[in-house]
């Protein structure tokens, strides 16, 4: 049987209602303005554009796709149900079994229903918006793969780096520093060589979701992307390049991008919620073959003022890698981990644990602010007790307002580890640090136990009368 595709999922999260139409809207602004409202809030339905005038109806857009913890779970092939949590929970497995599957190679597959090579190769048969106003242009590539092989070992990687649309046959690929696909790209150059690279866009959302993973040097999101299906990805091979791409892709163009070769790129609004910079000269892909199904559709995953689509799910996924760092640095009997969204999934830290000894929040704290996959770019770390939810902000917030000593629960370190992204980061270009804080919202240790009560429901009457009185409580309360 074929692998999932994106229409897989889109029927997936159409059955339960995650799923909404919108017909007439157009790509120079309107399909960005409406992603930009939607996304505000998490929870939304996904988008799926459709009749976007002057494209042939079918010619799709699908965005806000990761901003609800049901549709992320679907992607993954959990139950729709779960809670954030349990979502952080199941990344922590992932993480540490990380099963790898080798793809599987086919012969084509529905990406070949469309080839256009040469002088027919026209990216403007896709609809791409121009996600905010400001944005240097419109941008194919957000939820993306972009391939590329290691001249020097059997490696393919795919991380989702920035792909602008320039001319019919022209993009261009933003990809920072230390970032995998760079890395490899580089060593082409080095040696006089153009970079081969394959441009996906529109993949079954859990092989997109790897795109944006920091998965370790030399291993290939192919065989992760196996690893959560369960099944080896198929693959077929683009004609002039070689590279791999999901044959059941929506969207595909391959060509090479030639040593000092560089398009003037950019601005498009970052995670953070800010544009990072000016427009720059980037790397330019100069395309030699285009492929897509029949009535296609553009994923798009958007950078905007945060809770975003660029980092909800990452940050479930980071949550996860916290937890386990915390674990393995031996702090016990952590509860919970969210990296509450609106501060970007990386600005805001909330741990909550189960006190053991004075000193163990302050410590849960430290170790969460600073360790690998909570360091970058954090700014405010809280810790809370275990009858705290770390997704509840309200809770979060009771928390902080009757928990907190201010003579020695607030902690403030400089010169943490940030980025040129951070408004507030200290020397953007040569050193790039910020300050954090650390913030103790428990109970002090030793008042524990007298403490003053908390005037809520306790476990067994909220079980009780949730029992007798379902039918009478709005949904998520
Ligand atoms: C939607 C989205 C857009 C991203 N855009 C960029 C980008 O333009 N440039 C970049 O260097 N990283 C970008 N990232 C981060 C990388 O995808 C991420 O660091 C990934 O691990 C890179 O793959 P690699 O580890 O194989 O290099 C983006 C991530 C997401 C989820």
């Amino acid at each position: 049987m074929a692998n999932k595709d994106l229409r897989d999922w889109l029927a997936e999260i159409e059955a339960i209602s995650e799923l909404q139409i919108i017909t007439g809207a157009e790509p120079k602004e309107e399909i960005g303005g409406l992603v930009d409202i939607f996304m505000r809030k998490m929870g939304g339905p996904a988008l799926l554009f459709d009749e976007v005038p002057g494209y042939p109806k079918g010619t799709r857009v699908l965005a806000n796709i990761l901003t609800s913890a049901p549709r992320i779970n679907v992607a993954l092939g959990l139950p729709a149900k779960g809670t954030e949590m349990d979502l952080v929970q199941w990344w922590r497995g992932y993480m540490r079994d990380a099963p790898m599957i080798k793809p599987v190679q086919v012969n084509g597959g529905p990406l070949c229903e469309n080839i256009l090579e040469g002088k027919d190769v026209d990216l403007y048969r896709i609809p791409t918006p121009v996600w905010h106003e400001l944005d240097g242009g419109p941008f194919i590539g957000t939820a993306c793969l972009v391939i590329v092989k290691d001249p020097d070992s059997d490696w393919i990687n795919y991380g989702a780096y920035r792909v602008q649309v320039h001319a019919k046959d022209v993009a261009s690929v933003m990809i920072s520093p230390g970032k995998h696909g760079r890395i490899i790209m580089q060593k082409y150059h080095d040696r006089g060589l153009p970079c081969p690279v394959a441009v996906v866009v529109g993949v079954h959302p859990a092989m997109f979701m790897l795109s944006g993973l920091e998965l370790p040097y030399g291993k290939s999101e192919f065989e992760a992307a196996g690893g959560i299906f369960g099944e080896a990805v198929e693959i077929m091979n683009m004609p002039k390049t070689g590279l791999p791409v999901p044959a059941n892709a929506e969207i595909a163009f391959e060509g090479y991008i030639h040593p000092n070769d560089k398009v003037q790129e950019g601005p498009l609004g970052e995670w953070t919620g800010y544009y990072s910079g000016d427009s720059r000269p980037e790397p330019a892909i100069r395309i030699e073959t285009m492929m897509h199904r029949n009535n296609p559709i553009l994923l798009g995953a958007i950078p905007a003022v945060p809770p975003n689509d660029n980092t909800f799910y990452l940050g479930s996924y980071r949550c996860g890698a916290i937890w386990n760092q915390l674990e393995a640095a031996g702090i016990p009997e952590v509860k919970g981990v969210w990296a509450h969204e609106a501060g970007g999934s990386r600005f805001w830290t909330t741990v909550s644990i189960k006190q053991l000894y004075g000193g163990h929040a302050k410590q849960a704290g430290m170790v969460a602010a600073h360790c690998l996959a909570g360091a970058y770019c954090n700014r405010w770390t809280i810790v809370v007790d275990d009858d705290i939810d770390p997704t509840n902000i309200d809770e979060v917030i009771w928390a902080m307002s009757t928990r907190v000593d201010t003579r020695e629960d607030i902690d403030i370190i400089e010169g943490g580890w940030s980025s040129a992204l951070d408004p507030m980061c200290y020397d953007g270009d040569t050193d790039r640090r910020n300050g954090r804080v650390i913030i103790n919202a428990c109970k002090p240790f030793k008042r524990k136990d007298t403490f003053p009560l908390v005037a809520r429901n306790t476990k067994g009457l909220d079980e009780r009368v949730r029992a007798k009185f379902a039918h009478v409580l709005p949904d998520g309360v």
